[in-house]
């Protein structure tokens, strides 16, 4: 995932050249920085006075120092953005009331343009209508599209009583509705340049993933004819509220930072945020510290996992306070049917939603199609861009060798389809922007003999429809652990549908996205962990509209504790599945809870070695904090988390305790018992293997210890679970041991 440097900021100072004095607010040297300051001070304080003296003392001069202020953040949390020189950030770093300074980068969304659907899951009973009706879902994402039927307003009554959120009608953004409540948009960054200053959604992503959410039920929705069915959302009769941080290019820091404190300070009661980049540091990362406050409100914030998998490390949004959302399949896949003319059939995987008419049309190859005349660079047999004879390809379907988006390049020379092939097995069918489809190397091995053996070689190719396969899987993209941050506690914490997901889109941007496509769709199918998250998020606010007390750590348990365990195809799957797959109806009815307060998020901090300034800030209040003060953490991971995970790195001795507590809420009068499924090779002991419980909210802990030996030499995954159960509930976590080694650690730098 690439970041743009944050010198974008300064293509627009930089015209203005000539009056460029050094050090000056258009110092092309400035660079846009987030200073991070913790908590709130005390209510009396005029926070941007603060931020203007703090910003003052290091510029050194009052006017230079009052344009180079960008945003005070000072609804939900303390800080703010500004353009600094190296020695300004110095400064600023050191002075103690502040706890970070970073430099602004941009982020990306966890989606990839024009891919598959499988079919939305109907799982979620209507159920506590009324409660539902009183939830605001907070949504960062690239703005919202009012005239996506999934935000119909009809039978809703007016905002809960505790909304603070506005919304106003601007440009082509038709304003609010009794289902939207809530709408604004931020863009200190400059990025919007070309589009619209409104919260209006030109992108496609923000609708979708709001749809997902919380889009009320619209019956024979579908992308041309494709995926029909019901589309709704997790929590129909919740309320959105939409942030759009996200423009054309890319998320900024400043944006994201800027929509959480809004969304904190309006009132919502969950937030989706389907946005990653980069892992850094929790108190250098706008996500985890705008999940952080959100948490310290009783908001829990689900992000997206990322979409960098299989490689394993490339797990996003890890913080502990955090939903982490992988991607996984569900059951159908979208298969094109390709006839040859010599009778031959078969088919391959994509969205296509162009009809043949079952006509047969020329067919060629890319090999067959080179320009004799072009050497040197570039593969004809892949139809690398510049390789093919327009005259050749015109007209013509053309088979390609592998799987890069050839489309564009055949689509440019004239081509009317393409199939193309992949060596590995695919789960995610691409929205083609010509009839198209990729078939597997030996069916393309096939098509490619067909051709190189007819004289008018010709194929059909028809329109997707779904096929019914095995799901879950965990998505191929979907983002893998361990991470480095925290290495002990596992992440991804759950899967959610993510791949070919059908949901609300804008009519704004082509189905594709791409300018040439005149294809426009009120639906459309994406898959990403960007659409895993809103399921997520539905979930959570589904648990919650059930158990209205429960904290964000409890309803995040719950979820976890009940997924169902999910199957693996591949070695390393292990690393992308976490607890498995989001089961929201059984997590209404979790039987026990492993909760964190605040204090214990707190006391993993200081465990993970952030110091008393640092986290005194975080806190606020007037009285000194200090770690000393809270019972020390203790044990691999610090934190009553509700999966259990070792990170070893060039060693196979495996020894490790966990320490954790369970909260009743099930029955008041029951007794759980234990069953260990130890990893490969390990010894698990829980102690005592036997809880009993005589009232609801009652605690009860126990500790966990595994030890063994790997006979491996390379890196390995061990996987395991305990299961707490009372016969009725069946509370599960997995144990997770990754042995690493030197060479994973370069690879993953690399
Ligand atoms: C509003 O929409 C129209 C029609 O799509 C478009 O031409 C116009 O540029 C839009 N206005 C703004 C401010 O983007
Ligand atoms: C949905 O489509 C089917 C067939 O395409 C039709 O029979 C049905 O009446 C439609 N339902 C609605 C609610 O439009
Ligand atoms: C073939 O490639 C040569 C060299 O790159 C180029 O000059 C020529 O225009 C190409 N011919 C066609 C038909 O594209
Ligand atoms: C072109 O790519 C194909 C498929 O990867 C490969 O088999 C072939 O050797 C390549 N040809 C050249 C000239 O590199
Ligand atoms: C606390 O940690 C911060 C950030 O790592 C550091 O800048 C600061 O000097 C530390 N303070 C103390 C008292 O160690």
């Amino acid at each position: 995932m690439s970041c743009s440097k944050a010198s974008f900021v300064f293509t627009f100072g930089m015209l203005l050249a000539a009056t460029i004095v050094l050090g000056s607010p258009n110092d092309p040297a400035r660079k846009a920085y987030i200073v991070y300051m913790g908590d709130l001070p005390e209510a009396s304080t005029n926070v941007e006075d603060d931020h203007n003296s703090l910003l003052l003392h290091a510029i050194g001069d009052a006017r230079i120092a009052r344009s180079s202020i960008i945003h005070s953040y000072r609804k939900s949390f303390n800080g703010f953005a500004a353009k600094l020189l190296p020695h300004e950030v110095q400064i600023l770093s050191e002075d103690k009331r502040v706890v970070s300074v970073f430099p602004n980068k941009r982020r990306n969304l966890h989606t990839t343009r024009s891919w598959d659907f499988l079919g939305m899951p109907l799982w979620l009973q209507n159920k506590n209508m009324r409660v539902q009706n009183d939830m605001v879902i907070g949504i960062l994402d690239t703005g919202i599209y009012m005239g996506t039927p999934s935000f119909t307003d009809h039978g809703y009554g007016p905002a809960p009583a505790k909304w603070k959120g506005k919304c106003k009608a601007a440009l082509n953004f038709t304003g609010c509705n009794k289902k939207v409540i809530g709408a604004k948009f931020f863009d200190l960054d400059n990025m919007g340049h070309g589009m619209e200053s409104s919260p209006i959604d030109e992108d496609g992503h923000g609708t979708h993933t709001s749809s997902t959410a919380a889009g009320v039920p619209v019956p024979n929705a579908s992308l041309y004819g494709i995926a029909e069915g019901t589309a709704r959302g997790g929590v129909p009769a919740a309320r959105i509220a939409m942030y759009k941080v996200c423009w054309g290019i890319g998320c900024s820091d400043m944006d994201i930072l800027a929509g959480f404190d809004e969304a904190i300070a309006d009132g919502v009661d969950f937030i989706s945020i389907s946005i990653g980049g980069q892992s850094r540091s929790y108190f250098e990362d706008p996500i985890a510290i705008g999940s952080f406050h959100a948490m310290r409100a009783g908001i829990l914030t689900a992000c997206s996992a990322g979409n960098e998998g299989p490689d394993i490390f490339t797990v996003q949004n890890v913080a502990p306070w955090i939903l982490t959302v992988g991607a996984s399949s569900i059951d159908r896949q979208y298969e094109a049917a390709i006839s040859l003319g010599n009778g031959a059939k078969s088919s391959g995987i994509s969205i296509n939603t162009f009809s043949s008419g079952n006509g047969m049309l020329p067919l060629i190859s890319g090999a067959l199609a080179a320009n004799s005349t072009n050497i040197g660079y570039g593969n004809a047999s892949l139809c690398d861009y510049g390789t093919l004879n327009p005259a050749m390809v015109k007209g013509k379907i053309v088979y390609c060798m592998e799987n890069m988006g050839q489309e564009y390049t055949i689509k440019e020379l004239g081509g009317i389809g393409i199939i193309t092939s992949s060596d590995i097995e695919i789960d995610l069918a691409m929205m083609t922007l010509i009839p198209g489809t990729t078939v597997t190397s030996k069916n393309g091995m096939n098509i490619d003999q067909y051709i190189r053996s007819s004289k008018k070689p010709q194929a059909s190719l028809s329109k997707t429809r779904g096929v019914k396969v095995a799901a879950p899987l965990v998505a191929s993209f979907s983002a893998r652990g361990p991470q480095l941050i925290s290495p002990n506690i596992f992440k991804p914490d759950i899967l959610a549908p993510g791949l070919g997901i059908l949901a609300g889109y804008s009519m704004i941007p082509s189905v594709t996205g791409d300018p040439t496509d005149k294809r426009h769709s009120a639906f459309n199918i994406l898959s990403g962990t960007s659409m895993a998250c809103p399921h997520a998020v539905a979930s959570a606010a589904y648990v919650k509209s059930l158990h209205l007390d429960w904290s964000p750590a409890a309803v995040r348990s719950a979820l976890m504790t009940t997924a169902t365990p999910v199957k693996t195809k591949h070695r390393l799957d292990e690393l992308g599945i976490g607890s498995g797959q989001i089961n929201p109806v059984k997590a209404a009815d979790p039987g026990l809870v492993y909760d964190i307060g605040m204090k214990s998020y707190v006391r993993v901090l200081c465990y993970e070695g952030h110091n008393d300034t640092m986290i005194g800030l975080l806190m606020g209040g007037k009285a000194k904090f200090r770690c000393s003060s809270l019972k020390p953490a203790h044990g691999v991971d610090g934190i009553n988390y509700p999966s259990m995970h070792i990170q070893l790195k060039n060693t196979n001795k495996v020894s490790g305790v966990f320490f954790r507590t369970l909260t009743n809420v099930g029955f008041p009068k029951s007794v759980y018992t234990a069953t260990v499924t130890p990893p490969k090779g390990l010894n698990v002991q829980v102690i005592p293997s036997k809880l009993t419980f005589v009232r609801q909210g009652q605690k009860q802990s126990f500790k966990v210890r595994v030890e063994g030996e790997s006979d491996h030499k390379e890196m390995e995954v061990l996987t395991g679970s305990i299961e707490w159960s009372d016969s009725r509930h069946v509370v599960r976590s997995p144990i997770l041991i990754y042995i690493g080694t030197y060479l994973d650690d370069l690879e993953k730098h690399s």
